[in-house]
């Protein structure tokens, strides 16, 4: 009895003299942050009357204990992918976001539901957003808030220096949204209804910077997969995006007034663009990528409705193109301004692709557009390397140019593409397309205009 009193005793010196050591620091340190705010809700009032926790002696450096973490289920998350955990979300959010080096844990073992939501920073230095299990929106049109946005379900606003990143998938839910009837050619007898047709963008990352968003599976997307813009320094690294070949309007990652982005080392298949690059964007690197089946990679569409459009200085270097409806694109409608420039496709792979290489200043949704004089100006554009088969259905070099606005400076080497099955019926096309071969080209294009177009007023890069 006496030995057990003296170790009690003991035991109870240590604990006021580690309890007074460690208080004034425990009351602002972020050491079991979540579990003090459980204990809180759970004992309220009652809490004066209990012992203090103890400080962890050694803590084991798992994530029930690392006091940067935060997991969705310690504030209530369920993760049986119907409740709504919403709520869990955001409080979670709020404290990993205003920790040091927070983690947001979506952990392995739940498939968590959430509505549109705007994850709003800043976030304190270090911050990182990390989904292991499954994240999903609510399941199509039918089930969406009404009060909801339409336009976007996980918004991350100015998050500077966040880290997106996971084992885990974004699951997007988006077949409800790909066959309403509004959507091309999906109304009674193939017939496409009027209406607005509003479906969400799966993620966006808006006015924020510094981003990395790396190792995840994002598939099955409303609308556009991953979307950035108004960021400067983008860092994507391993992602998996995948849709059916026929969801519209699902592209891969979009990109607009944004600057130096690196996409490096992800596979994307889906049923339009791969990676599309809109207005505003400079210092784009893609690198290892591959895209199919899809509608490729495409810097546009730039200049609708007579504005603006400023791209520069985008690299794709060592893609792989396969079974998708174009190769590496360039479109613009007509009636634009502003310039797309000091563009390289180098090293692309295709296999079975339509429209292998085009530029297209005539885009156009409805078939109906007007001829216009102005356009944005296309120039300093480097194809080299590009090898593979394309699809006879279309001419795999097809440069089709404004006619008051020609393309300069358009150069090729070694491109060699070859059909896929069957005989190619048209030969390359250009329009008002002006360059340079460095080696002859198969198929031979003999189209491209030599030299510079005495009609272009030098170098004034039409007001970019
Ligand atoms: C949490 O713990 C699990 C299992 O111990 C581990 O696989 C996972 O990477 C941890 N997550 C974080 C964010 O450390
Ligand atoms: C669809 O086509 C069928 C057979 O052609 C026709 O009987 C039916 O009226 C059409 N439905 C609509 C909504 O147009
Ligand atoms: C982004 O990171 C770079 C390098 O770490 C830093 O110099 C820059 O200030 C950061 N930008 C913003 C807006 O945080
Ligand atoms: C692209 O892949 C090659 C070969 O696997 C690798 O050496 C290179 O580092 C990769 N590039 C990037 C930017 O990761
Ligand atoms: C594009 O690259 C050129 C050459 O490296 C550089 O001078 C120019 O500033 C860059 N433009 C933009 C908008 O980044
Ligand atoms: C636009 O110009 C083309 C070629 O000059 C001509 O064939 C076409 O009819 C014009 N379209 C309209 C809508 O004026
Ligand atoms: C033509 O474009 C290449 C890049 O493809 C660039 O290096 C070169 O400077 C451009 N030439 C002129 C005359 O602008």
């Amino acid at each position: 009895m006496k030995a057990i009193h003296g170790v009690h005793l003991v035991l109870f010196l240590w604990i006021a003299i580690t309890v007074l050591s460690f208080g004034p620091r425990r009351s602002n340190a972020r050491a079991h942050f979540h579990k003090q705010k459980n204990h809180h809700h759970k004992d309220n009032g009652h809490h004066i009357s209990q012992p203090p926790a103890l400080p962890p002696v050694a803590p084991p450096p798992d994530n029930d204990t690392d006091p940067c973490i935060f997991n969705v289920r310690a504030y209530g998350a369920v993760g049986d992918g119907s409740t709504d955990d919403t709520a869990a979300f955001r409080s979670a959010w709020k404290d990993a976001c205003s920790t040091e080096s927070g983690v947001l844990l979506v952990p392995s073992d739940g498939m968590f539901s959430i509505t549109s939501s705007i994850f709003s920073g800043p976030c304190q230095p270090g911050f990182v957003f990390q989904v292991d299990g499954m994240l999903m929106p609510p399941d199509g049109p039918d089930c969406w808030p009404e009060s909801d946005s339409k336009h976007q379900w996980l918004v991350f606003y100015r998050v500077d220096g966040m880290v997106f990143r996971g084992d885990g998938t974004i699951e997007g839910n988006g077949k409800d949204w790909w066959d309403l009837p509004c959507k091309p050619h999906k109304g009674p007898n193939g017939s496409t209804l009027p209406g607005p047709c509003d479906s969400p963008a799966l993620i966006r990352f808006f006015m924020s910077s510094n981003l990395t968003v790396r190792d995840l599976r994002i598939q099955n997307s409303p609308q556009f997969h991953v979307k950035f813009d108004g960021c400067e320094g983008v860092y994507i690294e391993g992602l998996s995006i995948n849709s059916p070949p026929l969801s519209p309007n699902t592209d891969g990652i979009h990109i607009e007034n944004t600057k130096q982005v690196s996409i490096y080392n992800s596979m994307i298949s889906n049923g339009d663009d791969c990676i599309s690059i809109g207005p505003g964007c400079s210092a784009v690197d893609i690198e290892n990528v591959t895209c199919g089946p899809s509608h490729g990679i495409s810097i546009g569409s730039l200049g609708v409705h007579n504005s603006q459009a400023c791209v520069s200085n985008i690299t794709v270097r060592n893609a792989v193109i396969k079974n998708s409806d174009n190769g590496v694109r360039i479109k613009t409608w007509q009636g634009g301004m502003g310039s797309v420039s000091g563009i390289t496709f180098d090293g692309i792979i295709m296999e079975n692709v339509r429209n292998c290489i085009i530029i297209d200043q005539y885009y156009c949704l409805t078939k109906a557009c007007m001829n216009q004089t102005s356009a944005v100006y296309a120039s300093d554009i480097l194809y080299s390397n590009i090898k593979g088969t394309y699809d006879v259905r279309s001419p795999p070099i097809h440069f089709a140019c404004s006619d008051s606005v020609p393309c300069t400076n358009i150069t090729m080497s070694e491109v060699e593409l070859l059909p896929f099955e069957g005989e190619l019926v048209d030969d390359p096309f250009c329009w008002n397309a002006y360059g340079a071969l460095q080696t002859l080209t198969i198929p031979p294009i003999s189209c491209l205009q030599q030299g510079e177009p005495q009609s272009l007023q030098e170098k004034q890069r039409f007001g970019c």
